[in-house]
Order: C-alpha cells, then structure tokens, then sequence
C-alpha cells in the first residue's frame, strides 16, 4: 500500500496537452509604484543598483497576481505547515558577534561552489511551475540567475527544456529525483548533462510525497500539463513510471554519478550522521534542507541542523549548502556563519519570478532584482560584521 500523502504527479490523460495562452490567468501588473516596493539603498557602494523590494512586499505582491491554486502551490508547506513557518524565524533567531575596525572599504561576495566562480553565494533552489509564475518559465528564471551572478539548480519537473535552459548560458544543476523507471532517470540525467548541467542534486528526502491541503482546487486541476516534465516523455508510459524511487540507499549516489558523469549533491540532509554517510558514498556537496516545511512536518529547522552537518563532512572536503526560509543578507550571513558554503532560495525565486523587478511584471528581471537584492544585502551585513570576503564569514561571528 502506498503510504498516505502520496501523490503521482503525472495528470491524467484527459488533461495532457491542454491548450491554453501562456499565464493568461496572471493579473495585470498595475498601480504598483516604485513608492510601494522600494527601499532606500543602504550602503549605495556596496549594493548593486538593482530595484529593492520587501520581501513580504513581494510576496503579497506575486499572491495578487496568481490565481489562489497556484499561489497556495507556492507557499504551502505539508500537513499543517508547522516546520514551513517556522523556517524563517529559525534564521531571525540567529545572533551576531560582529567585528569592529576591519577595513572594509572592499567587501566580496564572490565564492565558487564545485568549482564554479559565482559573484554572490545566493543560488537558485529547484522548485517547479516556473511556467504557471511566467511565460517564460525557468528560461526567464535561469536568465535572472546568469544576470545576478548566480546558479540555478532546475527541477526534475521543470516546463521548460534543458536545451533551452542551457542556451540561457547561465550556470545549471539538475535536480534530480530518482523515479521508479531508473532508465528514465538515467536518460533524464544524460539529456541534461549533454544540455550543459554540471552537477545533479539528487533530492532525498522525498520517498513519499508530503501531504498538502488545498483549500479548493489544486494547482494539478489549474495548470496546463505542458507546464511540467517538459524533459519527459510521457506517452505510452505508465503513471508508476513517473512514481518517486521509495527504495534509495547510498549506493544511489554513485550510481547517479556514473549514469551522469556528473558530481552529486545530497539534497535533504538534517542530520550529522547521515551527511557522513553521504559524503563516504562519493557525494560531492550536502544540501541541509527540510525541503522549505514540504515534507515531514515538524522536522528540524535547517539553520539549526546545519552546524552538526558542517563539522560532521569537514573533514571529507564535501561543500556544504543550506535552503530554508532565507529571506534576507543577515539570514545568508547567519548561514555562511554556521558553516554553508552557499544558500539556495525558492519561494522568493518564484514571487520574483510572478511579480518582481521595476514594473512588477516578473521575468528575468524580478529574478535577477532578488538574486541581487539578497547579494546586496549580504554585502551590507558583511561590513557590518567585520567580514570582507566570504572566507572571513566564520563561525565566531555567531553568538
Ligand atoms: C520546492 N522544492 C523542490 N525541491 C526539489 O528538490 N525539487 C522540486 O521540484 C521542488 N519543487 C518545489 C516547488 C515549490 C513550489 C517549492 C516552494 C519548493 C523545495 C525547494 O528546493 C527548497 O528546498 C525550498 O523551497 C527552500 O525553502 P524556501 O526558500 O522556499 O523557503
């Protein structure tokens, strides 16, 4: 027996190949002032010129444009959304020790994960339904993310392909789920390597799929099938094939770095002795995430497991990263601090994605407003903290 919650993510035949204008359900941006949604810039040397947004502000602001199944997609967490809202107060939570008389007339944010020069440590989580947010999808998303300096890990689910991604030339990941049809997955990780993907995040904590409520229709009843597994071909297919793997082990992730060729990142670890166990079994990074609140309700807040998991893989050279609830530079200064070497944001992807930018329309420029936002801010909280370099983040900087 399936245990419960868990949902195929496949439509139904009779819903496949809907036509339907792009994102003709998106309300128009009107009104909305730049008075509304902008900010004096703080520390104008320090942060790029980028149009500045509130982050809640930027919610509300994607909440009014999307019709409510697919903004309750967005936001939701499972069950009764108990590790979901907690996430970001997790990192409020968090107390500087900063330095003084530092210097910093120059402040980086620039680092490298995998290898990868990038100007900021603020990347792109994979979420889905980039098409529901915008015409353009994770094409626009992965735009937003080249503009800013930033990566981009693209959804196994994503609605656009991986060969149109990578004529984006921004720097890309696949996220990986390993599905029933292992051969599926194989050729799903080849297509996107072949496509320009450098590593594969292979999403872990997702044996079952969490259980959500929805209010009224679901986003699955809303959203043209087009606007998912667009890298998949689904005719002749039976829906299991499509079904989450609920048997993996470790040795998953040497077979996924095989069939990729590519080095894998551990998604969805919360716990020390299991990014040991990862990281013995060839992983190049982990990625402490509780899968923002979407999985197994009342889990761990990631900035509170995320020290354990640091001192538990340093030894073993693997990277550390962090998502969950990272609405702010101080919260990316809080995660450098207690040992992630880059963040990776969703939900506020996707908000930008809708609502962002100067004129409130989204695209590629309300991706790259809050990629660079959050950079900015980051920058800003560096010198507060006495810190010039991402390196100098350290962990004495926590209280
Ligand atoms: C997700 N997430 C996710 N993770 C993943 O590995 N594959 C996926 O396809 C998705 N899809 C997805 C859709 C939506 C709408 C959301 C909000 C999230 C989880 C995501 O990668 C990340 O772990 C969290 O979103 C991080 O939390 P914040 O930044 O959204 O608070």
């Amino acid at each position: 027996m399936r245990p419960v919650g868990h949902t195929c993510t496949r439509w139904p035949a009779t819903q496949r190949n809907i036509a339907r204008d792009p994102c003709d359900w998106l309300v128009p941006a009107t009104g909305r002032t730049d008075a509304k949604l902008s900010m004096p810039l703080p520390a104008a040397r320090l942060m790029q010129k980028d149009h500045c947004v509130r982050m809640d502000e930027l919610r509300q602001a994607a909440i009014d444009r999307l019709p409510p199944p697919v903004s309750e997609y967005f936001n939701q967490g499972s069950a009764d959304g108990i590790t979901a809202s907690a996430a970001v107060a997790a990192w409020d939570n968090v107390r500087f020790r900063p330095r003084i008389l530092r210097d910093v007339s120059v402040v980086s944010t620039a680092t490298t994960v995998l290898g990868r020069e990038l100007a900021t440590p603020v990347c792109v989580a994979p979420t889905s339904m980039h098409r529901a947010a915008h015409a353009d999808g994770e094409v626009a998303t992965a735009r937003g993310a080249a503009a800013a300096g930033s990566l981009m890990a693209v959804s196994t689910n994503s609605g656009r392909t991986f060969e149109e991604i990578g004529a984006t030339a921004a720097a890309w990941w696949l996220q990986c789920y390993v599905l029933r049809d292992r051969g599926l997955t194989k050729a799903i990780a080849q297509r996107a390597k072949a496509a320009g993907a450098s590593a594969v995040v292979l999403t872990a904590d997702t044996p079952v799929v969490g259980r959500k409520h929805n209010a009224g229709k679901g986003v699955w009843d809303v959203v043209p099938a087009g606007y998912h597994m667009a890298n998949i071909d689904q005719d002749g297919l039976p829906d299991s094939a499509l079904d989450k793997a609920d048997d993996l082990t470790p040795d998953t992730i040497s077979w996924l770095r095989e069939v990729s060729g590519l080095p894998v990142v551990v998604k969805g670890v919360l716990r020390a002795d299991d990014a040991r166990i990862v990281a013995s079994a060839g992983a190049a990074a982990v990625q402490v995430s509780n899968h923002g609140g979407r999985q197994l309700d009342q889990s761990v807040a990631a900035s509170d497991a995320l020290p354990e998991i640091a001192a538990a893989v340093q030894e073993s050279g693997a990277e550390v990263y962090v998502d969950g609830g990272i609405r702010r530079g101080e919260h990316v200064l809080a995660a450098i601090a207690l040992g992630a070497r880059a963040v990776f944001v969703g939900r506020p992807v996707l908000w930008a994605l809708t609502a962002g930018g100067e004129t409130g329309q989204g695209g590629s420029a309300g991706v790259a407003a809050v990629l660079s936002q959050l950079t900015a801010e980051l920058g800003h909280a560096m010198a507060l903290a006495g810190a010039r370099t991402v390196s100098e983040i350290t962990s004495d900087l926590v209280a």
